[in-house]
């Protein structure tokens, strides 16, 4: 046989025993890299995490719909067309100047000066579907009271 030697050398090269400087100053940017990466990556997302929070705030506090706020808070009492039931009618108190009308609701205090009986509850204190009420939030529920037969 005088062809090449086609037998796999499997010494080791001593050359390439362990590593350069050049092999592990790679490894180092890489793992710096990585972690980087990482650390970042959490951040941001946290940070959207944060942001979709505060949208759905803005968004729920910007636009209230005043008829919803109504059926989850009033109707009930005051009847699903604001006719009138267990509380009275709110025809007249939607023609009422707004800061009178969102002090009869928060304050429970009708424009002439007269408590309303406790049945009544103070917005003030019960709030909207259990959260603060906003002013935003008053004004949007006498708007839908306007549209109401
Ligand atoms: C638990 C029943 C109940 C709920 C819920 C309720 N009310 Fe009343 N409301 C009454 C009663 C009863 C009166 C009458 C009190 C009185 O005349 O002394 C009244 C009176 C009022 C008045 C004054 C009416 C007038 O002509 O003097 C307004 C305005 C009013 N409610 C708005 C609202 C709004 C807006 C909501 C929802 C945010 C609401 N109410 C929720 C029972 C309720």
């Amino acid at each position: 046989m005088n062809g090449p030697d086609l037998t796999p050398d499997l010494t080791p090269d001593p050359s390439e025993r362990g590593f350069t400087v050049r092999e592990i100053g790679a490894f180092v940017l890489f793992v710096t890299a990585t972690v980087s990466l990482g650390v970042w990556g959490y951040r941001t997302g946290q940070g959207l995490a944060g942001t979709g929070g505060a949208t759905v705030t803005a968004v729920h506090a910007t636009v209230p719909d005043g008829q919803t706020l109504f059926a989850g808070n009033c109707a009930g009492c005051h009847g699903a067309q604001g006719q009138g039931g267990l509380g009275p009618a709110l025809k007249a108190p939607a023609a009422w100047a707004a800061p009178d009308f969102q002090r009869a609701v928060m304050q429970g205090v009708t424009p002439d000066g007269r408590t309303l009986g406790a049945v009544m509850p103070r917005i003030a204190q019960v709030g909207l579907d259990g959260q603060d009420a906003t002013p935003e939030q008053l004004a949007a529920l006498q708007e839908y009271l306007k549209t109401l037969p």
